[in-house]
């Protein structure tokens, strides 16, 4: 499972640049986890956050099936898929699986898996990193891959992401090689 960050927005504001996105959940006064993306912050309200790893500028967390257009405007840029996937544009019901799939390493409580690249200052989506074993790889050597919005290139974002989960895969993860 990964980490919940709680998020004080009285103690660093980070709640306040972040609430917008789906990926923060009001928690009530009672413990129960509300399922809301878009509720005002008040003062003093403490949210939970899944959280894989938090950067200077980023938080990679998980997916969750409300993240489907983000994805699917993501891989809808040819500039994007350039280089990757024959450089054709993915359906949209291929998405839905993919999404699927990912939310999947969630639910077997894997170590591993894709994670949204949310950008702190702004909140927004900037695209996803992955870090788990390719296909035929031992549970000990994680490949990590990321795909970006063209429009959060050449700021060092890949570079970023990519160390902090460099890190966390031998640190807290017992991988072998990256
Ligand atoms: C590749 C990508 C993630 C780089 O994101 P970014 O945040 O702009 O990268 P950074 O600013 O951290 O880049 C640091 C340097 O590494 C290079 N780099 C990073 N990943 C790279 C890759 N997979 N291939 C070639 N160069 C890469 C960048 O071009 C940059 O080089 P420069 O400083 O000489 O310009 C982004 O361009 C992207 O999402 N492209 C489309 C999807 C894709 O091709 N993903 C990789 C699939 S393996």
């Amino acid at each position: 499972m990964p980490a919940a960050l709680l998020v004080d927005w009285r103690r660093d504001g980070l709640c306040e640049r972040v609430c917008q996105t789906p990926m923060l959940r009001p928690r009530s006064p009672a413990g129960r986890i509300e399922a809301s993306a878009s509720a005002r912050v008040e003062p003093g309200h403490t949210w939970v956050v899944d959280v894989y790893v938090e950067t200077g500028r980023l938080v990679l967390r998980r997916f969750t099936s409300d993240d489907l257009e983000l994805v699917v405007e993501l891989d809808g840029d040819p500039q994007v898929k350039r280089y990757i996937d024959g450089g054709l544009r993915v359906d949209r019901r291929e998405l839905v699986e993919t999404l699927q799939w990912w939310l999947g390493y969630y639910d077997r409580g894997e170590r591993y898996g894709f994670w949204a690249a949310i950008e702190k200052s702004s909140g927004r989506f900037i695209g996803w990193f992955h870090l788990r074993p390719g296909e035929g790889a031992g549970p000990l050597e994680p490949e990590l891959g990321y795909r970006l919005r063209r429009d959060a290139w050449g700021q060092g974002y890949a570079t970023e992401g990519s160390r902090a989960l460099i890190d966390k895969a031998f640190a807290e993860l017992g991988a072998d090689r990256v």
